[in-house]
């Protein structure tokens, strides 16, 4: 699935030369499309905020997070503006995977709340025109499942088709012989495992006890539509389809391809494997037909007034802009909604030429579709580790919030952006809880630094659990100065420029729906758009990707130059024109023209 997880050590400041930008118009959207505030067009421009249920806010005093916490702090949600929520799994699991490995699609787990707490928990969020969409983990399930658990009991059991299973290579009643082909897990070694009991192998793209599904078994499709048609009766408002690239494996079975380095010779992960491509388990055409299947199945929940009201999001990590585009499907076979585009975002350093070029893409080659854009969530490094530089995270982080929410489409991101949260990975061994940091330790830490409790304020484990309570990972110690106390109603605050962008997002017409048309586009260190709309006043978009002060001159073709001010990093001088934008290190101007 390819995320690179290790840190480049270029980090914020790799801004690169210039490169001429050749851009293919291609498709443009539908202006007006996104229009504010219609119901059936309310993913279009939506705000969607990912809560990890474990880590948001505990309300019974274990130490782990809980549905009835999200619920308690739906009024802060409403506050920053968030039109859904995506809760990561709160099915039961044996949480190896914190939740990805699902033992029960239809209840919720004990460590969570119940179904009755589920239930206020939409009811609640629902008056507050909140949405909530649950994950739909589809390419695998917990080991204690008890579907699995009847594929293993014997060869002839009537589930043993419900998973992956292969013989050996060379297998013999007495040797178990090798593994059936190369392939390797997402989370380090062979992706196949030996049952000793019925003598053959499963296959996991993920963790051991996260078997793949069959899909090639009309069964899967019939288990997940069911599972899929209870949440959407209970009143969810979508789903966010994980590792949904992963559903199919080669039907050959071939090796996947090893990897060399510049000298052409194979070399090792962070896992200490030899280093593999996934093509041959990861991407594959034939995803798209169970997304067709499953868009087809969900929009039959949509009352007939609001067609197309349920969303599906996916977890679309794709090598290129047309797989992305591929991944909305076609009019007649829609897929998602909104699959993630996790090209702009994961950049990883602020590079101003691939920064241009991608949320051009974006823009011009999705055939018009709605665009998502993400830049974190509870697999990555926060913001901090991938684009900050030590010195100026704050503004750093208010270039990549106006990207997010600047940009025309749907933005995504995750708990505790919106305060500055820092990754706070462990530091011994023994305290890690990921299983990527167990298999990856030292060279992969893992997902813990991403998945500390939320900071809600300065107190002993910062609002997030009572005084004295053990949280299942630490509270940061940062957590003192990093909180939502300290920053809600502070006009310099970042959480004040969350708000604010979001704000402006949903109520500017240009923000709303415009489209994005790069400007200055050989600029090497200030990156500018305009978001523009018939009948309504075009936005001016600057940002400086340098530590350094940057003048801009910048012109609009019809526009006198003159300018108001919407938005721009605190500290800074309001320009008469845009012909002369002043920008501070990794500042930030919006302005509407006049
Ligand atoms: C997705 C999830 C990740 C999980 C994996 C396996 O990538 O985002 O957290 O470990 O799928 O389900
Ligand atoms: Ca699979």
């Amino acid at each position: 699935m390819n995320w690179t997880r290790t840190i480049g050590t270029c980090a914020a400041m790799c801004v690169l030369g210039a490169a001429a930008l050749s851009v293919a118009a291609q498709t443009k959207p539908e202006a007006g499309d996104a229009a504010a505030g219609s119901e059936q067009n309310w993913w279009k421009n939506a705000v969607i905020y990912e809560i990890y249920p474990r880590s948001f806010q505990d309300s019974n005093g274990d130490g782990i997070g809980d549905l009835n916490g999200i619920t308690e702090r739906l009024d802060y949600l409403k506050e920053l503006g968030v039109d859904a929520i995506w809760l990561t799994p709160c099915y039961p699991s044996p949480q190896v995977d914190f939740g990805y490995d699902v033992s029960d699609y239809k209840n919720i787990d004990p460590q969570y709340g119940t179904l009755k707490d589920f239930d206020r928990l939409i009811k609640e969020a629902d008056k507050r025109h909140i949405r909530i969409l649950m994950d739909m983990v589809m390419n695998h399930t917990s080991d204690k499942h008890k579907w699995f658990i009847q594929s293993r009991s014997s060869r002839t059991n009537s589930y043993r088709d419900w998973y992956v299973w292969h013989d050996g290579k060379g297998e013999t009643a007495t040797d178990k012989g090798d593994v059936p082909n190369n392939w390797q897990s997402d989370f380090g070694h062979s992706a196949w495992e030996w049952d000793e009991k019925t003598r053959q192998y499963y296959y996991h793209k993920f963790y051991i006890q996260q078997p793949d599904v069959n899909w090639d078994n009309p069964k899967i499709h019939a288990a997940f539509k069911d599972i899929i048609g209870f949440w959407l009766k209970r009143g969810v408002g979508g789903f966010r389809f994980d590792a949904i690239t992963t559903l199919f494996e080669d039907p050959q079975m071939r090796d996947e391809e090893v990897l060399l380095d510049k000298d052409g010779k194979s070399y090792l992960n962070d896992y200490g494997d030899i280093a593999e491509n996934d093509t041959r388990t990861n991407n594959l055409p034939t995803n798209h037909a169970v997304m067709q299947e499953m868009r087809a199945w969900s929009d039959t929940f949509d009352s007939p007034k609001f067609p197309g009201t349920r969303l599906l999001i996916g977890e679309t990590y794709v090598p290129t802009i047309a797989d992305l585009a591929a991944e909305y499907g076609t009019p007649d076979k829609p897929e998602f909604q909104l699959p993630m585009d996790t090209q702009v975002g994961f950049i990883d350093k602020l590079d101003i030429d691939q920064f241009r070029s991608k949320l051009n893409d974006v823009e011009t080659a999705i055939n018009g579709n709605v665009p998502l854009l993400v830049f974190t969530n509870h697999d990555r490094p926060r913001l901090d580790l991938r684009y900050g530089d030590g010195i100026h995270d704050d503004n750093i982080a208010r270039v990549i919030a106006t990207m997010l929410f600047a940009s025309r489409g749907s933005s995504l991101f995750y708990y505790g952006d919106e305060i500055g949260m820092k990754t706070t990975p462990p530091t011994r061994k023994e305290d890690v809880k990921d299983p990527v940091g167990i298999t990856g330790w030292p060279n992969d830490k893992g997902r813990d630094g991403e998945r500390t409790p939320m900071q809600w304020d300065a107190e002993p484990n910062a609002g997030f659990s009572k005084a004295g309570v053990k949280t299942w990972l630490p509270v940061p110690p940062n957590s003192t100065e990093i909180n939502v106390k300290a920053e809600e109603g502070k006009p310099d605050s970042l959480f004040t420029w969350y708000q604010t962008l979001i704000r402006l997002k949903k109520t500017v017409p240009a923000l709303a729906s415009g489209e994005n048309v790069m400007l200055d586009t050989t600029n090497t260190k200030v990156l500018s758009w305009v978001r523009q709309t018939a009948g309504a006043p075009s936005v001016v978009i600057a940002t400086n990707f340098t530590a350094e002060p940057q003048t801009v001159s910048l012109s609009v073709a019809g526009a006198s130059g003159s300018v108001k001010t919407l938005l721009k990093t605190p500290g800074a001088a309001d320009p008469s024109s845009i012909a002369s934008i002043q920008l501070g290190p990794f500042g930030v101007y919006i302005g509407e023209l006049q």
